[in-house]
């Protein structure tokens, strides 16, 4: 049940969502713009899985903040190669969102039936692939090899993230250590070269560009915290994709293994609910109880917000402009987000 400080809050960090996204509304409308022109094709199956994909929305966080990070060095982010570069970043995350979905046999995603569930594995491989490549081809346009290196850097942090990921699939002996680095590499690398990219393309000085670049990571890891916290306490009605996913698909997320930490005698239950593949006998509500009694959530949380801190400490060197100021609440609004 929600209480009336957690909807205080979540009124507080809608309104400041809503502010930082007004200051760039017009630059967000531009990467919409661009977003159909680079998912289009002649192909007729591309392009109609390319619109499947754009209009399904989401956040539009990773653009978001390329044009921010640009802003806040002083650049100009509506300009033609700005917008273009921040839409290159929502086409990488676009394709990796439809290689995980089919990694884990996801049948939802941003309300609506994951590329996977409605068209089949075989042609979501295939239209992931032609978003990575035809962002690479867009983002080949910059003439940039700063920013090349980059781009091909984070996109192996994210496979491998993702291929480590399988190798601890279902393992409730899995460390924390083992958990922030499938984090930083499958999430936080995109984040943190958005930020970069954006400073990079404002021609920012290298101490300003390695700023960024520790911004976006602990935003990163901030965000991803949250997106594994999400899977506990929201709703799919909120989501976009279903709640409690994550054990069901046999990830251990920074809550459970804690929880496996100080009572090891409850992997077995969790390693039950794994092979299950579901929910069976009130097990989702037990769970819950043992986190709850635990403190767990609430502790992942200031783990998160530790690195929201870092993330704000990150930018003390960027001038005060109403840009930076957006910034600095980024970290706290990924923290207390809904969806
Ligand atoms: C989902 O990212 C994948 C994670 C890194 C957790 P978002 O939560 O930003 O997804 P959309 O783009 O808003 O749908
Ligand atoms: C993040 O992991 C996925 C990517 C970085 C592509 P998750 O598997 O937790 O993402 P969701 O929850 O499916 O969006
Ligand atoms: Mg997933
Ligand atoms: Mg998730």
């Amino acid at each position: 049940m929600q209480t009336f400080a957690t909807i205080k809050k979540e009124v507080i960090s809608t309104r400041k969502a809503l502010r930082v996204f007004d200051l760039i509304r017009n630059e967000m409308t531009l990467v919409e713009d661009e977003f159909k022109r680079q998912a289009a094709s002649n192909i007729q199956a591309v392009d109609y899985l390319g619109e499947y994909l754009r209009s399904s929305g989401g956040k539009r966080m990773r653009p978001a903040l390329l044009v921010l990070a640009n802003y806040a060095c002083g650049g100009n982010a509506a300009s033609e190669n700005v917008i273009r570069m921040a839409t290159v970043m929502e086409m990488l995350h676009t394709a990796t969102l439809v290689h995980d979905d089919i990694i884990d046999n996801a049948a939802k995603r941003r309300g609506r039936e994951s590329v996977n569930a409605r068209f089949g594995n075989h042609t979501a491989v295939l239209m992931g692939d032609w978003l990575y490549m035809s962002a690479f081809e867009t983002a080949l346009k910059e003439r940039s090899l700063e920013i090349l290196d980059v781009l091909t850097k984070l996109t192996r942090k994210m496979t491998e993230g993702e291929l480590i990921q399988l190798t601890v699939i279902g393992n409730t002996e899995i460390t924390e250590d083992a958990y922030f680095d499938i984090l930083r590499r499958k999430t936080a690398y995109l984040f943190s070269g958005c930020c970069e990219i954006g400073a990079i393309l404002a021609n920012a000085d290298a101490e300003m560009q390695a700023a960024f670049r520790d911004f976006g990571m602990n935003l990163g890891v901030a965000f991803q915290l949250a997106d594994d916290l999400l899977d506990f306490t929201a709703d799919e009605s909120a989501l976009g994709k279903p709640s409690g996913a994550d054990l069901l698909e046999g990830k251990l997320t920074l809550p459970l293994i804690v929880l496996c930490r100080r009572r090891p005698e409850l992997k077995q239950f969790l390693k039950e609910i794994i092979a299950d593949g579901s929910y069976r006998n009130g097990s989702r509500g037990e769970v819950m109880r043992r986190l709850n009694e635990n403190g767990i959530l609430e502790e992942i949380r200031s783990v998160a917000l530790g690195f929201a801190d870092t993330a704000r400490k990150n930018l003390e060197v960027l001038p005060q402009t109403e840009y930076s100021l957006a910034l600095e609440e980024i970290p706290n609004l990924v923290i207390d987000r809904s969806s």
